[in-house]
């Protein structure tokens, strides 16, 4: 039997109306807030990760599902399709750092005499200098280790029309070929599962220039893939439903107002769907001059400790020590209690901020607490930084978590365009759901059965589609079933009436329609069904 992976699930009916329960009232609040929604693609070019999330977090170094699109490696891509378009031009044909594993080069490329470097990647713009920069070094590199070499020729594979690469980059004794790709080409690349949705929201913004709006109020509902160990509330799918306010700051986007207003509505959503003993946690991890402070001092005190601790603390404290914080193993904890905290590290700037968006949240009645650990396991954020946890959830309590991340949009290439959001893991709100609201309990069960009698299968649809016009929800049978089989039908899917139309029915144009749990049974005409039912 083949299962579903390790860390998937199937969610089933009925449990999906809870999910679906979940996301109506979640898509209500975001509409009184006047958000709206925005789907980005499940995956993403790896490097947006890398560079939006961080590559020293867990979830960068560890839980990303990644591979190459396509092919195994990006060279042996290359080299098939190079191959197909250009192989009877050359003699032989190597991969570059197969053959050369100090030359950075695509492939080696033979012809009589001639020895071709070749650079074929899919290249436009700024990149092209890069690459022909490389080529070069390449080509110095092989003549100082093939000094008999006599002709050497690069060829570098582009979209950019040739007229577009730069010839003063390319020293005049050297010989450069520009191969034209079609602009259809599809580059090997590395691609990534998105494990949440931020970085590819504001890969969004960027590349729609989604700045000449204002303001943006998005949200997103959707799975997100981390490669964990999965346990009660973790999952390797999960599911994610967040939101983003993005924007110039000339648009408000880093006014403290909007950190306030973000947690107001997500303790407006937590109380609507009945979870009522939630704790939010808020901190501040100021700013990337604030912080730069705080990891000296983190640094300092990791010194003389950072032996005792786990191999990953070692590492973070030399590549991040912010990270350390992260840290899960029992251990470690007494030592990282001890560590200086980024509150003391913060600017006037940056304390005020906090200061502002505490005393929203207190004129708007939003109680909160203060975690000066809570740093967050991304690097993108600045300054509010904050958790929702639920007790009944155990290890995993953390319900949804968000923050600023005002450098996001520059780090990725973008304007500056500061911004503040939340991810809600919608697995964890669904489980702390469960025990308080059953998801029978939001199920809506079917108004009818109809029970066509023998022959009457298209009379019956005919009926089953005139009552769905008035809302109703109809089970339709079939008329294979013997009266008591569709009563046992009726009753096992929980529906309310069950109408029969049998040949006098149909012929007296009027039904009969029996309460199942009253047992009252009334005649009536076709014309009074849908209101009869509705009235109850
Ligand atoms: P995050 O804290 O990594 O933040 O994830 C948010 C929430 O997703 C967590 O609080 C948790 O409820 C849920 N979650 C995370 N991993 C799993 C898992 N393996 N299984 C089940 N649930 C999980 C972010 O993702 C940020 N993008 C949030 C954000 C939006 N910050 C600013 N804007």
């Amino acid at each position: 039997m083949i299962k579903a992976v390790r860390g998937t699930r199937d969610l089933l009916p009925p449990d999906t109306a809870l999910w679906n329960f979940v996301e109506a009232t979640a898509r209500d609040v975001f509409r009184a807030y006047n958000f709206q929604e925005i789907r980005t693609p499940i995956f993403e070019a790896t490097e947006l990760f890398a560079r939006g999330v961080g590559e020293e977090t867990d979830i960068v170094s560890k839980e990303m599902y990644t591979w190459w699109d396509a092919g195994q490696h990006p060279a042996i891509d290359l080299e098939r399709s190079w191959r197909e378009q250009y192989e009877r031009n050359f003699d032989k044909l190597e991969i570059g750092e197969r053959r050369e594993p100090s030359l950075p080069i695509d492939f080696v490329a033979f012809k009589g005499d001639e020895v071709f470097l070749i650079e074929l990647k899919y290249r436009g713009g700024a990149q092209v200098r890069q690459a022909i920069r490389q080529l070069i070094s390449a080509r110095n590199a092989w003549l100082h280790a093939n000094p008999t070499s006599t002709k050497l020729r690069l060829i570098l594979g582009t979209t950019v029309p040739q007229v577009e690469i730069a010839k003063s980059d390319v020293p005049p004794y050297i010989e450069l070929q520009a191969v034209e790709l079609p602009p259809d080409y599809d580059p090997p690349q590395s691609l990534t599962l998105r494990p949440e949705n931020t970085a590819g929201v504001v890969r969004a913004y960027i590349q729609h220039k989604l700045w000449d709006r204002g303001l943006n109020k998005v949200y997103y509902i959707g799975p997100q893939f981390r490669r964990e160990r999965p346990q009660k509330g973790r999952y390797r799918q999960f599911y994610q439903i967040g939101a983003e306010v993005i924007g110039p700051a000339s648009a408000g986007s880093e006014s403290p107002a909007r950190d306030a207003e973000v947690l107001e509505m997500l303790a407006t959503l937590l109380d609507r769907l009945g979870i009522s003993d939630w704790n939010l946690e808020l901190n501040s991890v100021g700013t990337p001059a604030d912080r730069a402070q705080f990891n000296e001092a983190l640094r300092k005190a990791l010194e003389p400790v950072v032996g005792q601790m786990c191999d990953d603390c070692q590492r973070r404290a030399v590549t991040n020590p912010l990270r350390v914080f992260d840290c899960k193993v029992a251990e470690d904890q007494p030592i990282i209690e001890r560590l200086p905290r980024i509150t003391q590290f913060l600017s006037e700037d940056s304390r005020k901020h906090f200061a502002d968006v505490q005393a929203i949240l207190t004129m708007v009645g939003v109680p909160f607490s203060l975690n000066d650990r809570l740093v967050r396991g991304l690097d993108y954020y600045t300054r509010t930084a904050f958790e929702f946890t639920h007790g009944a959830l155990g290890a995993q309590n953390a319900i949804l978590g968000g923050g600023r991340y005002d450098g996001l949009s520059e780090a990725l290439g973008g304007p500056a365009a500061p911004g503040i959001g939340f991810a809600i893991g919608e697995d964890r709100l669904v489980m702390s759901l469960q025990e308080k609201t059953p998801a029978e309990s939001v199920l809506r069960k079917p108004d009818v059965y109809v029970a066509p009698m023998s022959g009457m299968d298209g009379e019956a649809a005919r009926l089953a589609r005139e009552l769905r016009r008035h809302d109703l929800l109809i089970e339709l049978g079939d008329a294979s079933f013997r009266l008591k089989k569709s009563f046992e039908a009726a009753t096992k899917v929980g529906a309310k009436y069950i109408l029969i139309v049998g040949e006098n029915e149909v012929q007296a144009d009027a039904f009969a329609l029996k309460n199942l749990a009253t047992g009252e049974q009334v005649s009536v005409a076709r014309g009074e069904l849908a209101q009869k039912i509705q009235r109850g």
